[in-house]
């Protein structure tokens, strides 16, 4: 009989030795040389008010894990990943099923996420078929997703809309007004990486309407918390800005994965502030970026999101050599609502 419990950190060196079992390390994302102490610390520090990590056990043995993680960013609350892991001694007799199925269940009565996503491998057949199951659907394929046996894999997100569930009237906001203004000389944008002391325009910039709308960022942000993170930045995250006679005019970035098995691929961020944009500086920053992760980092992959409605946003990555990957529903919330976002990369050959 196999039961489904919280796994608590008695059960940390368990879950290490299945989730660093080659064939389950493969499909999951990490290493067989992963350490014990990693998951040690995954367990003690679980956030238990939005994440649930549970195991299945037979006679007492863990035969697999299984994760719901809700998302941590204001406007992504409404999703959760989820990953599942069997040791492989027991694949094909329903495990699996029986704990995303009942993550699925815990998920719709009495977490209130909206959204659940994950990540599979798209020649993973097995697993597909088993979140098929579960009423979850692909999204988007993605190209040159992770490095599986030495070379780069495709991969497929897949997501579950909570059954029933309609998304609230959307709340209309002040028109953001899409402007096209004549475009500067490029040699009056000047495009260096961000600094501390950029905290104040950065937190000016990002709080303006036009740039929530198009982004995950938040009102009303502070100069302080600017500073904070622009101050404990790791290598992890690479900022550029630009500057327009003496002003900060817009910032992009490219994100790391900590992952070796995603240290090809990067995410891609920017925002433009309203004053200056449709003047160029959208163009600077993504051809900047590009040539540092081409160049530089030497980055295969470059992913992002963009709402689905933001033209020309897609407009400025498509002339950059991003093509689209998929369309994911309900990716983030805005005006009240929820609104779809397209999954786009760019793939250096
Ligand atoms: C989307 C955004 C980054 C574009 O930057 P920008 O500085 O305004 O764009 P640029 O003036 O450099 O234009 C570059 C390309 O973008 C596209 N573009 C820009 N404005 C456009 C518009 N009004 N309509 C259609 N396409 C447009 C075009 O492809 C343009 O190239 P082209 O001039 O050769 O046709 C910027 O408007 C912005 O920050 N918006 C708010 C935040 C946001 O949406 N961020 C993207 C998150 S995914």
């Amino acid at each position: 009989m196999i039961t489904l419990r919280a796994i608590t950190i008695d059960d940390a060196t368990d879950v290490h030795r299945l989730c660093a079992h080659a064939e389950v390390a493969r499909f999951l994302g990490g290493l067989p040389t992963d350490g014990l102490d990693g998951w040690k610390k995954r367990i003690l520090e679980l956030p238990h008010d939005r994440a649930s990590l549970i195991g299945a056990f037979e006679d007492g043995t863990l035969i697999g894990v299984a994760m719901l993680d809700g998302q941590l960013r204001a406007r992504r609350k409404h999703i959760a990943r989820m990953w599942v892991a069997v040791d492989p001694a027991r694949w094909g007799r329903g495990v699996a099923k029986q704990m995303m199925g009942a993550l699925v269940d815990a998920a719709d009565r009495w977490w209130a996420f909206v959204r659940l996503e994950l990540d599979v491998h798209a020649d993973h057949a097995r697993a597909v078929a088993l979140y098929r199951s579960l009423g979850f659907e692909v999204e988007a394929e993605k190209r040159c997703d992770m490095l599986r046996d030495g070379r780069l894999v495709d991969g497929l997100h897949m997501a579950r809309i909570r059954p029933g569930f309609t998304p609230p009237e959307e709340l209309v906001g002040p028109p953001v007004i899409a402007r096209r203004g004549p475009k500067l000389s490029p040699t009056r944008i000047r495009v260096r990486p961000h600094r501390p002391d950029d905290a104040a325009e950065m937190a000016a910039m990002q709080g303006t309407d036009s740039v929530m709308e198009g982004t995950f960022a938040t009102p009303f942000q502070s100069e302080r918390e600017w500073r904070a993170r622009l101050t404990g930045m790791d290598a992890s995250v690479r900022g550029l800005v630009a500057i327009v006679d003496g002003k900060l005019a817009g910032s992009a970035a490219l994100f790391a994965h900590a992952s070796p098995r995603l240290s090809h691929a990067c995410g891609f961020g920017i925002s433009v502030h309203p004053d200056f944009q449709g003047c160029g500086v959208g163009d600077a920053l993504t051809a900047a970026t590009c040539e540092l992760a081409d160049r530089w980092i030497g980055a295969k992959r470059i992913q992002l999101e963009v709402y689905a409605d933001n033209e020309r946003a897609q407009a400025l990555y498509r002339k950059h050599g991003f093509e689209l990957e998929g369309t994911q529903r309900y990716a983030a919330f805005r005006r009240g609502t929820y609104c779809d976002a397209r999954m786009m990369s760019r793939i250096r050959e």
